[in-house]
């Protein structure tokens, strides 16, 4: 940013905290899921500004929002401005327009989208409200940086307000290619209200191609200039710049946590809950885009092929709850918990259970403990935007001996392809030999790959991301990119050919 820097504006649909009533007449607060929250909350801690995001509960259920807000972030070293969704508007733009199309189309799962034309109605007046809200905590000098898919149409709002602000957007998620995003309905829309953004920031430079891919063949007009990190469009007298900014974590404040006296403690308690064993470690959240009924197809297959794995390994898997609401989740849900239970009738001997499963949350010490303590992360989605479990779980790897099994499509998957084991999530037996690999490695080669992990992130974290991000809103030199590149698979090891 320049030398006299601007006030942030940070605008999100979730807040970093979920208000809920309490059932006695006060609220209650919960800490966001999902790796959008674990990105920006150290961003704003550091920068200050303002938040502005939607805090779980429907608008009329809360009168003093922005107070209960203020009063339970205080001290965090930034503002916290609510905006309420209706019930109506949590329908059809939440789980409607966000997570019944856009979620499902952008993660290469067409036959999951709902195309109902209202949602598309409520999404644009919802991005209108966050205009509004954004505007009532912004003066023209300040810059707007909105984030993720539920926003998308926020910077159109703006213009048609006479804001003169610069506003940015980063994409959380994939942005899918042209045969795929094609099928929506609004199109043309989608792109028109990407291209009203100065910047716009892609999670790597696969999602960054097609989008440009899909600007190329569907919007007229536009000229594309550049090449490498940032290219810019020029569309009639405005230029959007485009780029690539993999997303991380704070690599120091994950390491520092591990080490704590807490954490060290409740290590040594899970190791002697599982004595003997490698801990394989699994966090998600509860979203068909994580592949968990992949994952424990791919466990059992192990069991099966290698009896070495039998009493040995122990597979931990958190599902983090999300989106109940919503068909495909509660469903997803039965059916991992009906093949838990059938991996653990098959399996199950004196002394050992194959599987620890838990649909809840953990706290942070509970989840610093079990990135420790393990010996394999099996992080294994079909597709997603960054994955920022995979990097959790190698800064608090603080002996360096954890193996990272990471499925080809997270976007992580660019900067860490050197050294996790990949696999192709949908190849089960891919992920069993995966899964023996990693218990079979050598100490030195873990150690090696491990650090080599740990310094990649450590160099690329949240500090790096938004210093690379900020200085692209303002025109400034990128300097070299890091490692952001396609991975292009390599014949698999485990398959033969005749
Ligand atoms: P997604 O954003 O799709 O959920 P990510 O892997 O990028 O996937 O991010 C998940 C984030 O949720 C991680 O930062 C992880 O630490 C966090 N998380 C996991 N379990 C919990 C929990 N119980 N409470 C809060 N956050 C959690
Ligand atoms: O990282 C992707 C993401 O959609 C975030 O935008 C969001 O915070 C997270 O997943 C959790 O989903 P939701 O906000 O729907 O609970």
């Amino acid at each position: 940013m320049p030398a006299a820097s601007p006030t942030l504006v940070v605008a999100s649909n979730r807040l970093p905290v979920v208000l809920s009533p309490d059932g006695k007449g006060d609220w209650s607060l919960e800490r966001g899921s999902g790796g959008l929250v674990t990105a920006l909350e150290p961003v704003l801690r550091d920068r200050g500004g303002t938040w502005v995001g939607w805090p779980g509960i429907e608008t009329g259920r809360i009168k003093d929002m922005d107070r209960v807000l203020e009063s339970a972030m205080e001290g965090v070293g930034y503002r916290v401005r609510g905006v309420g969704l209706t019930a109506h508007e949590q329908d059809d733009f939440y789980l409607g327009f966000a997570n019944q199309v856009i979620w499902p189309l952008f993660h290469d799962f067409q036959a999951q989208c709902n195309f109902d034309p209202r949602f598309w109605k409520t999404y644009v007046r919802v991005n209108q409200k966050f205009a509004r809200a954004i505007l009532g905590e912004t003066s023209d000098n300040d810059f707007v940086w909105v984030h993720d898919y539920h926003l998308m149409r926020v910077a159109t709002a703006l213009a048609a307000r006479g804001a003169a602000c610069r506003a940015a957007f980063f994409l959380h998620i994939p942005f899918p290619p042209l045969d795929v995003f094609v099928n929506l309905p609004w199109r043309f829309h989608v792109l028109d209200a990407l291209l009203s953004y100065d910047l716009v920031g892609f999670q790597t430079a696969r999602d960054r191609r097609n989008f440009l891919h899909c600007v190329r063949v569907l919007v007229p007009g536009v000229e594309m200039e550049g090449e490498g990190r940032v290219e810019r469009l020029r569309r009639g007298d405005r230029v959007v710049r485009v780029g690539v900014f993999p997303v991380s974590i704070d690599f120091q404040e994950f390491a520092g946590m591990a080490a704590t006296d807490p954490v060290s403690e409740r290590v040594a308690g899970l190791r002697s809950e599982f004595p003997g064993q490698t801990i394989i470690l699994g966090v998600d959240r509860l979203d068909y885009s994580k592949g968990i009924p992949h994952k424990l197809q791919g466990f059992k297959l192990a069991l099966e092929r290698y009896p070495d794995l039998l009493s040995r390994v122990v597979l931990v898997q958190l599902v983090v709850p999300s989106r109940e609401d919503i068909p495909e989740y509660y469903q997803m849900r039965a059916e991992i918990e009906r093949l838990v239970g059938h991996i653990q009738g098959e399996f199950t001997r004196a002394g050992w259970v194959p599987i620890h499963y838990q649909y809840g949350r953990w706290d942070r010490v509970e989840l610093a403990a079990h990135y420790r303590a393990a010996g394999i992360a099996l992080v294994t989605p079909l597709k997603d935007g960054m994955n920022l479990v995979a990097k959790e779980f190698c800064a608090s790897s603080l002996e360096a001996r954890g193996v990272l099994i990471l499925s080809e499509y997270a976007g992580a998957t660019a900067q860490l392809q050197k050294d996790a084991l990949l696999v192709n999530p949908y190849d089960v037996e891919g992920v069993a030999y995966a899964i023996h690999r990693a218990f079979t490695m050598p100490r030195d080669e873990q150690r090696r790959r491990m650090q080599s992990l740990r310094e990649t992130i450590r160099r690329t974290d949240i500090k790096w991301w938004v210093d690379t991000f900020l200085k692209a809103a303002f025109d400034e030199d990128l300097g070299e990119s890091a490692g952001v590149e396609i991975y292009r698979p390599p014949p698999p090891e485990h398959l033969e050919f005749n």
